[in-house]
């Protein structure tokens, strides 16, 4: 066997012409990037419109090829386009194929304009596009915690710390935590989408052009606010595109902590919720068995969302101003998370809307561990004027008679009660039961069902302007 037979056999039967063919299938992003046509195709209507109304091509030229760019949008939406790998890009397939459908006057299109802007603005509309869509989705997710919060603003449940019982809380309150955090990603999409709206075209290769182009104008046809003002970092930026998986990747970590939550709820031990038949599969051995699939893939997913961040984090740190091949391996990343992420978006709001939730179960395992503890030695503080450190110990001594005599605090009796402290009243029981505990607790942001009220009150208001 020769030396060159052996190489080419290193290269693998994939590969069968050699170099030529690897360096294509390296170099190659159609396969993913035709995702970006619509985008790529009104960024090049927008750049020609601007080249002929700065007199830099004809109008004519200008007609011909926007008629082109429009019949290629048509064609790759019915699906008659043909993609071609050796083109290696969206970008090229369109102009490729623009000369095939208007000849010679296809050459001036890329007149002052690289693919390095070119991509940069396809990329920004894109993600722009996609950051509207999580906030309409996440806005539906909101709403239907509002609405759960709202028919549940005084169920009983347990408050865990540790995963231990700590304080009784209601399930309205617990649904506002969430209506918070999400709140907080739809903002932090809407930050994002303000510093995103800047557009890179215009800034051709890396250091502007000599041709007299008028980026104003093209970046008010693409519907940003303003052109990015240096043409070296135009080209460079992906910090929106980091943003934006940033912004997933945190979305997508409330939403796992959501899941591993109703994974809980929904075990028979728990049983606070019962996932809709939608939301669940059966087992195909245990008859018995509804389990939570949908719950546990949002949790799972959440792990790719997150490793495209890190990714494509991993892919900038090194990047020397200001364009690199590198860069094309932002895409992926970014197209996946979307799609992971609208997907856990849909899943867990029709999760969260057809849920049932067992509020005899959350109020029985409310009143478990002891939970009021907390309320009796508040009462001894604020009754009798124990020292809190005291009123613990106190405390303390009640809870232990309760475990010895196996019942719950709310049954022990008064002079149960008395022989921890002499000077209980019987006032006392209006702490001990769970309904009352959490309806003392109307600090602001409190658990109380009338501050939960409040809570839902404030967030209608405020995303009914939103
Ligand atoms: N396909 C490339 C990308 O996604 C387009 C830009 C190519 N520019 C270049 N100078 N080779 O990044």
């Amino acid at each position: 066997m020769s030396d060159k037979k052996a190489s080419n056999q290193m290269w693998g039967g994939r590969f069968a012409s050699g170099p030529a063919a690897i360096m294509e299938a390296i170099n190659a992003s159609i396969s993913f990037d035709r995702k970006l046509y619509a985008q790529d195709i009104r960024g090049s209507i927008a750049h020609s419109e601007m080249l002929a109304q700065t007199g830099i091509i004809s109008a004519a030229d200008q007609e011909k090829i926007a008629h082109g760019l429009n019949t290629i949008l048509t064609e790759i939406e019915a699906g008659t386009f043909e993609f071609s790998t050796r083109l290696e890009d969206i970008h090229m397939n369109v102009e490729a194929h623009l000369a095939e459908l208007i000849g010679p006057a296809a050459g001036r299109l890329h007149t002052a304009r690289s693919r390095n802007d070119q991509v940069a603005v396809d990329l920004r509309l894109w993600v722009k596009d996609e950051c509207f869509r999580v906030a309409e989705a996440l806005k539906g997710l909101i709403a239907a915690f509002l609405e759960r919060a709202e028919e549940h603003a005084a169920t009983v449940m347990p408050g865990f710390t540790h995963m231990q019982a700590a304080q009784p809380v209601t399930f309205g309150h617990h649904c506002m935590a969430y209506v918070e955090m999400f709140s907080r990603d739809l903002s932090r999409v809407r930050d994002a989408i303000e510093r995103m709206d800047e557009s890179p075209l215009g800034a051709a290769a890396l250091a502007g052009t000599s041709f007299p182009i008028d980026r104003h104008l093209t970046t008010r046809a693409l519907g940003f606010r303003e052109p990015m003002r240096n043409s070296l970092d135009s080209v460079s930026d992906r910090d929106f595109a980091l943003e934006f998986l940033a912004i997933a990747a945190i979305c997508a970590t409330h939403l796992s902590r959501l899941a591993e939550e109703i994974i809980i709820w929904s075990t028979p031990q728990f049983g606070f919720v019962r996932l809709s038949d939608s939301f669940s599969t059966g087992s195909s051995i245990m008859p018995q068995k509804k389990n939570p699939d949908a719950a546990e893939l949002v949790r799972g997913k959440t792990g790719r969302v997150t490793g495209h961040l890190v990714g494509l984090l991993t892919v900038m740190k090194g990047m020397p101003l200001t364009y690199g091949k590198d860069m094309q391996e932002d895409k992926e990343s970014v197209f996946d998370a979307a799609e992971t992420l609208d997907l856990m978006l849909a899943a867990m709001t029709g999760m969260v809307r057809d849920m049932t939730v067992n509020a005899a179960a959350m109020k029985k395992a409310a009143g478990a561990g002891y939970s009021t503890a907390t309320d009796l030695a508040d009462w001894l503080v604020r009754t009798l004027g124990l020292p809190f450190r005291e009123a613990h110990h106190v405390t303390g001594r009640a809870v232990a008679l309760a475990e010895e005599k196996k019942v719950g605090l709310d049954r022990l009796s008064l002079e149960d009660l008395q022989s921890v402290h002499p000077d209980i009243t019987a006032d006392i029981f209006s702490v001990l039961a769970v309904q009352n505990s959490v309806k003392s607790r109307t600090s602001f942001g409190g658990t109380a069902p009338s501050e939960v009220r409040k809570q839902i009150r404030y967030w209608k208001k405020r995303l009914a302007k939103a």
